[in-house]
């Protein structure tokens, strides 16, 4: 079947739902996002997206040394992996947590481990276990400039928590780290840089503040997808997209930047309403995206007027439109969040430029 750019030898026997990675797409995303962000050094990639080793290893054979994460999960398949340095960008304060960051950082002692800090509690939490264990880390402070989430609020809760980090023994602040997710979604790029300036004068404040008080910032870990390219010009800040690498069909709504949808579901069409005029397929909420509204959670690659209206666990309810899909059809669904796509397969087959499954993803960090 071809649909597009997406070219599949013999979908029958594949069984369906399955998740697919497009090679020479996915070979683009890292390409464009090395000349997108300037350097392999100016990228610091979020690791969930994909989850797996194998892509990885294409990262890092591009040069991408520096990865962020959220999971202690992630971040062991990291350090296996053989990323440089891993920025655990997620707060932590459960003592079990921190525990296992303190094994990792004794299994990989090469390795450059950094951590986040958004309240005090977190550096008090983790402060007595470097002591214990006799280590030292690297942290930024988080800072909230608009999606409320996590991060210390501008001004003085930022100054105040960035100085008391710096002052605790065997935790170097070096910046501050920053996801400016209520960017997201705003396809009008004038929008998202009016919000990336507002962002830039909190973190400016904070470098300025901090720098007076003999604590300088050197190196800062900022931005999602919808925001990173528009920092590029803050020499020490590195960019921390993870989208990117299989990029969806919510992010293709963004103008400026070059990515294609690599991560695609193959499903099939199994049944039909006539009477409502719609088709029924494989793909249910366990199949794709379900952390948005559901005409968003995905497109049919050609035949963009179809829209899903209903969705249960192993079904998904979508109009006919004017396709011409009869029952038995094979579909390509473009996820609309590539991220949470990933997380339903324990791997993605890899499916080379002639249509052919060449081997598989595993999606190695899938657990916690
Ligand atoms: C802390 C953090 N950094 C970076 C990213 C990457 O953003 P995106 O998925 O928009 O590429 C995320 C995504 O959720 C995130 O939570």
């Amino acid at each position: 079947m071809q649909v597009n750019e997406y070219v599949l030898k013999n979908p029958d026997t594949l069984e369906t739902p399955v998740m697919l990675v497009f090679q020479d797409q996915l070979e683009h995303n890292i390409a464009s996002i090395i000349k997108v962000t300037g350097g392999p050094d100016r990228v610091v990639p979020h690791f969930k997206t994909h989850k797996s080793k194998e892509v990885l290893k294409q990262c890092l054979a591009a040069g991408i040394q520096s990865y962020k994460c959220a999971t202690l999960r992630e971040a062991e398949v990291l350090a296996e992996g053989g990323a440089r340095q891993i920025l655990i960008a997620y707060p932590m304060l459960h003592p079990q947590k921190l525990n296992r960051l303190m094994e990792l950082m004794s299994t990989h002692s090469d390795i450059d481990f950094r951590i986040i800090f958004s309240h005090k509690a977190h550096v008090d939490a983790v402060a007595p276990l470097l002591n214990k264990h006799n280590k030292e880390i690297v942290a930024y402070i988080d800072l909230d400039t608009g999606m409320h989430r996590t991060g210390a609020q501008p001004g003085t809760e930022a100054i105040e928590l960035y100085l008391a980090a710096s002052r605790t023994p065997r935790i170097s602040v070096v910046g501050t780290h920053l996801f400016d997710g209520h960017t997201s979604y705003q396809p009008d790029v004038a929008i998202r840089t009016d919000s990336v300036k507002q962002s830039l004068d909190h973190i400016h404040n904070l470098w300025e503040e901090v720098a007076k008080q003999g604590c300088p910032a050197s190196d800062n870990v900022i931005g999602g997808s919808w925001s990173f390219h528009l920092y590029k010009d803050e020499p020490t800040i590195r960019m921390s997209p993870g989208t990117f690498i299989y990029w969806d069909h919510m992010n293709a709504m963004i103008p400026e930047l070059p990515f294609k949808v690599a991560g695609v579901v193959l499903g099939q069409v199994i049944d039909r309403n006539v009477d409502k005029d719609t088709l029924t397929v494989d793909i249910g909420s366990k199949a794709i995206t379900d952390d948005l509204e559901m005409k968003n959670r995905f497109k049919v690659a050609g035949n963009a007027n179809i829209s899903l209206v209903s969705q249960s666990e192993e079904h998904g309810v979508i109009t006919r439109s004017d396709s011409d899909l009869r029952l038995g059809d094979f579909i390509f669904a473009l996820p609309g969040h590539a991220c949470t796509t990933t997380t339903k397969y324990p791997e993605a087959l890899v499916i080379d430029q002639a249509g052919n499954v060449t081997h598989s993803y595993k999606h190695d960090a899938r657990d916690r």
